[in-house]
């Protein structure tokens, strides 16, 4: 909700009719049934967030902010009116915006991470964008881990790649760096999000399953990586 003008994040949870919902201040763990990408049904412990958790991946400088609406993100075919239609484009058309950001086919775009006929490193880069970098931001909850995953970060050491891992201990694997070039088993990354132990997996929040379709990629990622470490570093 907007508050004084400011975000404030507000948890509630659906009754199991779906008819109203309660406000959850604590935070609570709930047993839910899904079914996964080849159909077989599991149960997910689904953790509902205190409100206080919110602000882990929405703040960013001491701000609350919204995540989703970027424009890589919204740019994107989408039906409107029955019709297919740039989203952006739409916008535009209904004076969302200004300025004007001109057409969304001259605007930076996310690819669909899961579809293989589009540029690896571009499906790398934007999972990492979506799934990591509210927190993997300077700023942001993790940012003193120099650790940086925002799509327009260019700098290649606070990308991991070569990056010593701030963490010591448990939460490196034995490893040194986030990234090995080529190598994903010996990178810190892809060990993180494979994790199941609070103190190690990756995202930190809010999740207890690993996303096995992501390491998959983030692995292919790396593999198709070149270069080599500097192996005496410490
Ligand atoms: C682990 C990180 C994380 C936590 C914790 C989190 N969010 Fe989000 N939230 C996101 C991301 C990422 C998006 C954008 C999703 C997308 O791009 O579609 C998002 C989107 C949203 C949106 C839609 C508007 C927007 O920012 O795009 C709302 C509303 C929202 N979150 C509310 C909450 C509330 C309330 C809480 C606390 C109970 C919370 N979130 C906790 C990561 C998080
Ligand atoms: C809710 C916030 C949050 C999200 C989302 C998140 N992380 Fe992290 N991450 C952290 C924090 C905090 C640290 C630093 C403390 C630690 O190492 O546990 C960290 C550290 C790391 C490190 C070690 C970095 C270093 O150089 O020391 C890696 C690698 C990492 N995260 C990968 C990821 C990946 C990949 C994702 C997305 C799939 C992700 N994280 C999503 C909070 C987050």
């Amino acid at each position: 909700m907007r508050v004084d003008g400011a975000w404030q994040g507000l948890v509630y949870r659906w009754n199991d009719t779906q008819t109203d919902a309660t406000r959850v201040l604590a935070g609570e763990t709930v047993d839910m049934d899904r079914v996964d990408v080849d159909g077989n049904a599991y149960t997910q412990e689904y953790l509902v967030p205190n409100q206080n958790q919110c602000e882990d991946c929405h703040r960013r400088d001491d701000v609350m902010h919204l995540l989703g609406p970027i424009t890589r993100q919204m740019n994107r075919t989408v039906v409107r009116d029955g019709a297919s239609t740039n989203q952006i484009d739409w916008l535009r058309a209904q004076s969302f915006f200004s300025p004007d950001p001109g057409p969304g086919a001259s605007l930076d775009a996310f690819v669909d991470a899961f579809d293989d006929t589009q540029d690896l490193n571009a499906r790398a880069r934007g999972y990492l964008h979506a799934n990591c970098s509210h927190c993997h931001r300077e700023g942001g909850y993790s940012g003193n881990s120099g650790l940086y995953l925002q799509a327009e970060e260019t700098d290649n050491e606070h990308l991991g790649i070569c990056k010593v891992s701030a963490a010591a201990g448990s939460g490196t694997g034995g490893y040194l760096y986030d990234i090995v070039p080529g190598d994903p088993d010996s990178s810190i990354m892809p060990y993180r999000m494979a994790s199941t132990d609070p103190q190690i997996k990756m995202p930190e929040l809010p999740n207890l399953l690993p996303d096995d379709e992501g390491i998959a990629l983030i692995r292919e990622w790396i593999s198709s990586l070149d270069g080599t470490c500097d192996s005496s570093t410490p």
